[in-house]
């Protein structure tokens, strides 16, 4: 008997309407638009400038669309996952809150906060729910607002980050469609080098944590840089060899949009055609759990059904892997 498989039924993207540019960076921090082309390959990224607003209007926006999209009514949805570091609270789950605000009402949720690699670890959580046959519609958001603790006083992260993401409908999928397989792995010796310094337990919020300007994006990005390239290159070919695919039956390869130098790397150490590689990093930076759903949804209308796609990505824990789907419409 064939395994029961989760597919991608629908999908739908937001980015903030505020577009915050190289230039506009010049003037904030020491910094300029040729360094951040050449290091990064970052030209643009949107930034949720609305006062008020925080990741689950970004979440509602994203699934009032894919429902509509999908012609699902909110009593069908019986599970959603929100993907993300910058949830709304310590506290609760920010997947709860875009049910309220949506208007979902029987289904559970509850958020992962796996960094970068948080939309394919949910999207593995989600699609075993329906493999196991206990639910049949189940959305999985990848979103983060970056903006939200970002030090944009410190010229090494704030030219990276940006505000946005994407939602995508999980159903049971016809044979041989859908999510097939994963490689995923994690290293909490990683933290060291991405993390927020307080916040948490460890260094609850504080007068000196504030003055210390230690709610915000920490990173050594060399060492990170290193460890991505090596992690995404590892799990694509795990996963390929795991399902005996051959680069030329690879129709699309879905990075982490992290940096241009980090993309590029995995094409080249797996000689792997770049107009096979999907990359918009330089319109929206990196929006974390936000970059891979962004990317399927750009290319949507491009995608045909039977299309073999591996998604890949390396974040803050570390965490990182990749996973191979057949596209299903
Ligand atoms: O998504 C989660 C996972 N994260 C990643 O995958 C990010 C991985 N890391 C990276 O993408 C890169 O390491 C960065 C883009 C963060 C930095 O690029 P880099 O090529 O590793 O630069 P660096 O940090 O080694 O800095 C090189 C130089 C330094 O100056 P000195 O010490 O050589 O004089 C920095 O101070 O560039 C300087 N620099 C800048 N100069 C102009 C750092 N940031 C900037 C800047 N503008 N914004």
């Amino acid at each position: 008997m064939q395994r029961r498989l989760a597919a991608i039924t629908g999908i739908q993207g937001y980015i903030p309407d505020y577009v915050l540019t190289n230039a506009e960076l010049e003037k904030m921090v020491d910094t300029n638009d040729e360094w951040i082309t050449a290091r990064t390959g970052i030209k643009e990224r949107h930034i949720m400038k609305e006062p008020g607003k925080a990741t689950s209007d970004m979440g509602k926006i994203m699934v009032e669309g894919l429902l509509q999209k999908t012609g699902t009514h909110p009593d069908e949805v019986e599970l959603v996952i929100c993907c993300t570091v910058t949830g709304d609270m310590v506290f609760p789950d920010t997947a709860n809150i875009i049910c309220d605000k949506v208007g979902i009402k029987n289904a559970f949720a509850f958020d992962i906060r796996a960094a970068c690699s948080g939309f394919l670890f949910g999207l593995t959580t989600g699609s075993k729910f329906i493999e196991a046959g206990t639910h049949r519609k189940v959305i999985v958001i990848g979103v983060d607002m970056m903006s939200s603790i970002i030090d944009y006083t410190d010229r090494a992260t704030c030219i990276i980050f940006g505000d946005g993401g994407g939602a995508v409908m999980l159903e049971p999928a016809e044979d041989g469609y859908g999510i097939i397989d994963s490689v995923f792995h994690g290293d909490g010796s990683g933290a060291k080098y991405l993390h927020m310094k307080a916040g948490g337990s460890l260094k609850p919020p504080s007068i000196e944590t504030v003055t210390n300007r230690e709610h915000f994006v920490y990173q050594e990005g060399k060492a990170v840089f290193k460890s991505a390239i090596n992690g995404m290159v590892d799990t694509i070919r795990d996963v390929m060899s795991r399902n005996h695919l051959s680069k030329s039956e690879i129709q699309w390869l879905v990075p982490h949009q992290a940096n241009i130098r980090i993309i590029d790397g995995v094409a080249d150490m797996l000689e792997f055609d770049k107009s096979k590689v999907m990359v918009n990093i330089q319109k929206f930076g990196n929006t974390t759990s936000g970059t891979l759903p962004l990317c399927l949804w750009e290319w949507e209308p491009r995608l045909k059904k039977g299309d073999n796609i591996i998604l890949t990505a390396f974040g803050g824990g570390f965490t990182w892997g990749s996973t191979y789907l057949k596209w299903a419409y």
